[in-house]
């Protein structure tokens, strides 16, 4: 059996402006009734949770200027996803929620209560998606000048977790009594400050509201980078992934548990999650047709590539020759982002090229959900573990091919679970 979790790749923003199939968006996106359609059904489907992206910028790197982004409202607008967690939480029974949150920006005191809160709020299905952020434009709105190296963001993300721990295991086991014989909501001397000085934060503690009923939250992380990969080894309980061969996707999995020995934890206990998207229909000669029309429109989608990868690597693709292999990028935002959508497709390839093509980036799948569940199960038996992403347009049609089309025939083949068995976000990623 594998995992399955969907990517909300443009965090509380407009999923899918002006296309087909997203409905009012214009006018609905601020409101959570999507995410809750989404959320309850990939809990009927299965799922172990939903992950909400987050970045606090308004993007300006494609074309040097803001408007691209804010015409086609890519990236932004963009809500924070925080206050969408306890509604997603009150409308579903056992789905993980996944929101997104910078260790370059939150005070880790912030960071630490604000998990806890969530997570008393969910009776323990919250986590967080930590990221050190890789844009100058939202540091810049932090009061820095250009975001910090991006190896030493990894240290500052580093310590942050070491801070948060420290909140969350400040209320000691058994500090609280609610004896109401006694009187004693808790004993204060499981109560206990943490007098943190470190390199780059000082927080004295305790934290003021005791952990919630998973006692931290379920860790998520996506770096690729590796100062990324030893990051997310050291501290993640799931790992996103985006990889288009199997060979890689293997790679990484062996590269993670190498790095978890090393910093003295159980490799399975980290869930790797690698990004996937499917056209999916009836038959196969549907899929192949509906795969064929999206090609045609393909010169619509490759400004998007474009303005894709100048979001992720701070440099202006508006500016790069179309007709030339794509240079070496050294950025010091996402670099292992940048390296996947400009180079995974092989160096040899034109901009234009890579631009055109319709592959997501990650495992993609073409047919009938039949024959899309046994793809997906002969890729994951191939990589050995531990189960997909979906990274796909968001949209009432898309939730229901996956949930209503493709999980049923996954569950069929035995690939993916039928119920959960724990009340506890972490205790079901941890099941299998
Ligand atoms: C599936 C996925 C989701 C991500 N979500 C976010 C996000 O919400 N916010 C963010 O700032 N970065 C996000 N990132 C970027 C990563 O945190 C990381 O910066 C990126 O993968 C590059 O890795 P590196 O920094 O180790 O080079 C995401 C990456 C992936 C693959």
């Amino acid at each position: 059996m594998f995992h399955m979790g969907w990517f909300i790749a443009q965090g509380f923003g407009v999923h899918g402006w002006n296309q087909p199939w997203s409905g009012s968006i214009g006018t609905e996106w601020t409101k959570p009734d999507l995410y809750i359609d989404l959320a309850r059904a990939i809990e009927r489907a299965g799922f172990d949770y939903l992950m909400l992206e987050d970045g606090s910028l308004v993007p300006d790197s494609y074309g040097s200027s803001p408007e691209w982004f804010v015409r086609n409202a890519w990236m932004v607008p963009k809500n924070d996803p925080m206050p969408l967690v306890p509604l997603i939480g009150q409308a579903t029974r056992h789905l993980g929620i996944v929101a997104t949150m910078t260790t370059s920006f939150y005070p880790p005191f912030i960071g630490a209560r604000l998990a806890a809160t969530l997570d008393h709020l969910t009776e323990g299905r919250v986590g967080l998606n930590i990221v050190t952020a890789h844009n100058d434009r939202a540091a810049q709105n932090f009061g820095l000048d250009q975001h910090h190296e991006h190896d030493l963001r990894y240290e500052i993300a580093d310590e942050w977790m070491d801070v948060a721990y420290k909140l969350w295991g400040s209320w000691a086991e058994g500090a609280v009594l609610r004896d109401e014989v006694s009187g004693a909501f808790a004993d204060f001397t499981k109560v206990n400050p943490i007098d943190h000085v470190g390199r780059f934060f000082k927080s004295r503690g305790p934290l003021n509201t005791h952990p919630g009923p998973q006692g931290r939250p379920v860790i998520c992380q996506a770096g690729g980078s590796p100062a990324g990969r030893s990051f997310a080894a050291k501290h993640a309980d799931t790992i996103l992934a985006r990889f288009r061969s199997i060979d890689a996707a293997r790679a990484f999995r062996e590269d993670i548990h190498r790095l978890a020995l090393s910093h003295g934890r159980d490799p399975s206990r980290i869930k790797i999650l690698y990004m996937m998207s499917a056209v999916i229909d009836e038959t196969d000669e549907g899929a192949m047709n509906r795969l064929e029309a999206l090609k045609k429109g393909a010169a619509r989608q490759a400004e998007y590539k474009l303005a894709f990868m100048s979001y992720a690597s701070g440099k202006d693709f508006s500016k790069f020759d179309l007709d030339q292999p794509v240079p070496e990028i050294k950025t010091n935002a996402a670099q292992a982002s940048t390296a996947a959508l400009t180079r995974a497709a092989g160096a040899q390839k034109t901009l234009r090229e890579i631009a055109m093509e319709t592959a997501s980036g990650g495992f993609d799948y073409v047919g009938s959900p039949d024959t899309v569940a046994t793809q997906m199960g002969e890729t994951m038996s191939a990589i050995g573990g531990d189960g997909f992403l979906v990274s796909h347009t968001l949209n009432r049609r898309t939730i229901a091919e996956f949930t209503d089309g493709l999980a049923p025939a996954l569950r069929r083949r035995g690939l993916i679970r039928s119920a959960y068995s724990y009340p506890r976000f972490r205790d079901n990623l941890l099941e299998f």
